[in-house]
């Protein structure tokens, strides 16, 4: 049994976590994985959190038993709230179908299930459209469900910057109801995000040809530090109603990344429909998980829903933000004004969110990871929130080094 079985390579991200590890070099840096560090490279548990924790720690009256199949309501109603605007007329309307999810991998999922399940797709094909590059595992997480994932152009090497001609390109060709894959906010991998002028026209494109916007928005907070601010893209398309679902995640917002805290949200035209739309996201999550995990949601859901707690978080998001722009600044002035290394970095200011895309390539990326123990995917992205003020020098050196061997 199972010995024709072909052996799988390991996951391109959480490899680099295990390499990381095991490497015992004392100045070795890990700018892989998307999780937020602290200064002396610890992972944060959010202050607001452990507040949260603690009191539902001493709450007689919690247990451990199901959740409703969608999720803890209060969490899922709180969680649109915060995505989507709480003055939104789609939700007053009862127009957005919301269930709890396996953190935004889930959601991603989940809306691919339903998607390969119930979209019209016209004249389109069973594809999804994805930006070139995007998280590697949207790749996956389509071709599971049996959507075939298909490139639109998005990063362009040339200015490190947005491809938007390419991109609007690939909008207006591509045939009438496609599913575009839009990062709502802190595009992964490049840190490169549309200006509100360019979503504007994206909505327009879109609405014009019947598309259908996949939105992922797993860094809501981590663009600019401000919730609102970074949902404005996902707001004003619900505004133009331009159709869509987004997926939602409190892994990096909240630094709950094992805790799997995320929610999938369905915006129908019609109340009828989100009934519809809710009862099936229903029957598919039974088959999936049964019921979601109660601890992250009852963490957010009390955050969420207290007022000073919320204040709290926005503080702490912030902080993190914060901390992560000051370490692009440093990167920045090392490289320009001390090392004075080849080459354009202005992108490292202009990139936004955890991510920068450094623009090297893949064999100055592998060779900053065997010759200086530094950790990044292949691609040249590195995250951000992995330098801190005692290391970002010694990363500076590492990447001078590389670009002008
Ligand atoms: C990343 O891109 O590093 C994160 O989203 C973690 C992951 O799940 O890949």
């Amino acid at each position: 049994q199972w010995q024709s079985v072909p052996l799988a390579p390991p996951d391109s991200i959480f490899q680099l976590t295990a390499a990381y590890k095991e490497d015992t070099f004392a100045k070795k840096i890990n700018l892989g994985v998307g999780a937020y560090r602290d200064d002396d490279n610890k992972p944060w548990i959010l202050p607001v959190v452990k507040e949260a924790t603690r009191v539902l720690l001493s709450d007689d009256t919690l247990d451990h038993e199901y959740l409703p199949i969608t999720g803890l309501p209060e969490f899922t109603a709180a969680a649109a709230k915060l995505i989507i605007g709480a003055a939104s007329p789609a939700l007053a309307e009862g127009r957005v179908a919301s269930v709890q999810t396996i953190s935004g991998t889930g959601a991603n999922h989940l809306g691919a299930l339903f998607l390969s399940k119930f979209y019209q797709w016209g004249t389109a094909e069973k594809k999804v459209w994805l930006s070139n590059p995007t998280w590697a595992n949207h790749h996956a997480i389509f071709k599971n469900v049996g959507i075939e994932p298909v490139e639109y152009p998005y990063y362009d090497p040339k200015t490190i910057g947005l491809d938007f001609t390419g991109f609007v390109d690939a909008l207006k060709t591509a045939p009438e109801r496609s599913v575009f894959l839009l990062h709502a906010c802190a595009h992964n991998p490049t840190g490169v995000d549309p200006t509100p002028e360019q979503w504007k026209t994206i909505a327009e494109v879109m609405i014009a040809k019947k598309h259908y916007a996949f939105l992922d928005c797993a860094y809501q907070g981590f663009a600019s530090g401000d919730l609102d601010k970074d949902a404005w893209a996902l707001r004003f398309f619900v505004e133009q109603g331009v159709a869509l679902l987004v997926c939602q995640s409190f892994a990096k917002n909240a630094g709950l990344y094992g805790e799997r805290v995320g929610a999938l949200h369905v915006v129908s035209p019609t109340k009828e429909t989100s009934t519809k739309v809710k009862s099936q996201l229903s029957v598919l999550q039974r088959s999936e998980i049964s019921n979601p995990p109660s601890h992250g949601a009852r963490i957010v859901s009390m955050i969420l829903n207290n007022p000073s707690m919320f204040e709290a978080w926005k503080r702490d998001i912030q902080t993190m933000a914060g901390r992560i722009i000051d370490m692009r600044k440093e990167l920045f002035r090392l490289l320009t004004e001390e090392l004075h290394t080849p080459g354009n970095w202005d992108h490292i200011m202009n990139q936004i969110g955890m991510f920068s895309f450094t623009g090297i390539n893949p064999t100055q990326s592998k060779a900053l990871t065997s010759e200086a123990h530094v950790y990044l995917t292949g691609n040249g992205r590195i995250s951000m929130a992995g330098l801190n003020t005692k290391n970002v020098r010694y990363f500076a050196e590492s990447l001078d080094a590389v670009v002008r061997k």
